[in-house]
């Protein structure tokens, strides 16, 4: 399973890249916004940054929500590195955009997806990856887990090469289930990345070992 954080916060990228785990970053206009990050010239230099201090896919998201501008968006942004993962609606137009930058081999995302029909829409597209948003429809008394059941089963009856990329991950019991349901990717905060190193046995155990191996120095 591949691990992208789910942010624009360079140091927590930064953070998450030095526990050597690390395969992406999945960015949306949003998480660009919380980091006081606006204006288009801005923002291309921040993905840039953001491209510098990791290996893997970078995901940058369109913000036109018509094919002419989400081709023009996103082969502007892909330009910039080829890590560049070109992010785009599921809406009618992202699905035609997603089918061009599939046929040009550029690697895309679908992302606000809610329903295994969308999900099948953008592998039949040929979406590198697709990202059912789980935490959301979990905010509305859905069950999101449910989702990237239906979705891997769907893809595995067609063998569909979408990745499943589970977003809107909120906390560590997401990030396990969705291992469990064989979700090929997982983009959340580094809150529920570093949440997976806990325990308080692992606390205690260590606490015991460093205490017996002191009472016999
Ligand atoms: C995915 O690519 C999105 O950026 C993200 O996971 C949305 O998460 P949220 O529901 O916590 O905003």
């Amino acid at each position: 399973m591949k691990f992208f954080i789910d942010t624009a916060n360079l140091e927590q990228i930064k953070e998450a890249q030095a526990l050597g785990i690390l395969d992406g970053v999945t960015t949306n206009p949003s998480l660009m916004a919380k980091e006081g990050i606006t204006g288009e010239n801005n923002i291309i230099n921040h993905y840039k940054a953001i491209c510098e201090l990791v290996d893997g896919d970078v995901s940058a998201e369109v913000i036109s929500t018509d094919f002419d501008g989400m081709v023009k968006e996103g082969e502007a942004l892909a330009a910039l590195n080829p890590q560049i993962v070109v992010k785009l609606p599921m809406i009618k137009d992202g699905v035609k955009a997603c089918k061009y930058f599939s046929s040009k081999g550029i690697k895309t995302n679908v992302t606000l997806v809610f329903s295994a029909g969308q999900a099948l829409l953008a592998a039949k597209a040929g979406a590198t990856y697709v990202s059912p948003f789980i935490g959301r429809l979990d905010d509305i008394s859905t069950d999101g887990l449910n989702l990237i059941a239906e979705i891997r089963q769907i893809y595995d009856n067609y063998g569909f090469a979408t990745e499943i990329l589970a977003a809107s991950v909120r906390h560590i019991m997401h990030i396990i289930d969705c291992a469990k349901l064989g979700s090929d990717v997982m983009t959340g905060p580094l809150s529920a990345i570093e949440g997976l190193l806990k325990h308080p046995l692992t606390d205690i155990g260590l606490a015991k070992f460093l205490a017996d191996y002191k009472k016999g120095n």
